[in-house]
């Protein structure tokens, strides 16, 4: 499995993160750039699914059965509340999105234990440390029904209310047809970019609320 500090430098993630700050600065923001961390406001909830199984993992790579895809990279960072200026250490960040066929393992809910292990995957958690960052690697999620591309997150930490929300993919044509992705905010309708390596990589803030 790879390190941390190797999947970090293999995305960029400075870089990227350091071109949304610029992004910022410069006052105005294009219709094809996600807004900035620090102008997102708390982010907006959205419907859990029926797909989210309690107890999956505490991994990097999501897919741990090797399904075929495009590979993705996630990363980013949980605020308390809004802009970017009050990360969150140990916060979790439950994970779980389609394969590249728009299918679901399992295609079900409840807990890991309701399932066998070669049932699950394209799902797991991470926990932040002190300066709120988290990483994951996996394939980009494919279409079902009439849902626009998305990934699921459930965010929890201490002395915060639960978050469950979903990212969407910029430049994804379905925003605009799916009800949940209309009114998502361009906080959570994510740019991703090939990394010169065929991995499309994306950062993704979230902002939740002190309780
Ligand atoms: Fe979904």
């Amino acid at each position: 499995m790879m390190k941390r500090k190797e999947f970090l430098k293999r995305v960029g993630h400075s870089t990227l993160y350091g071109g949304m700050v610029l992004t910022g600065l410069s006052g105005c923001k294009k219709d094809n750039e996600q807004r900035p961390a620090e102008d997102c406001k708390l982010t907006g909830p959205d419907d859990l699914g029926p797909f989210f199984v309690a107890g999956s993992s505490n991994i990097v790579n999501l897919n741990t059965q090797n399904l075929p895809g495009t590979p993705m990279m996630v990363s980013g960072k949980v605020f308390s509340g809004e802009g970017a200026s009050n990360p969150i250490e140990n916060a979790k960040i439950e994970i779980w999105h389609a394969d590249s066929g728009g299918r679901y393992h399992p295609e079900g809910s409840g807990d890991v234990s309701d399932y066998e292990a070669s049932q699950i995957t394209l799902r797991g958690f991470v926990l932040t440390p002190g300066d709120g960052s988290y990483s994951f690697q996996s394939i980009l999620p494919g279409l079902y029904g009439g849902r626009a591309r998305h990934i699921h997150y459930r965010i929890s930490a201490s002395d915060h209310d639960i978050l469950v929300t979903q990212s969407y993919f910029l430049g994804d044509a379905r925003i605009q047809e799916d009800p949940l992705s209309q009114n998502a905010g361009d906080c959570r309708i994510i740019s991703f970019q090939d990394n010169g390596s065929g991995t499309q990589v994306g950062i993704v803030n979230f902002n939740i609320k002190k309780s």
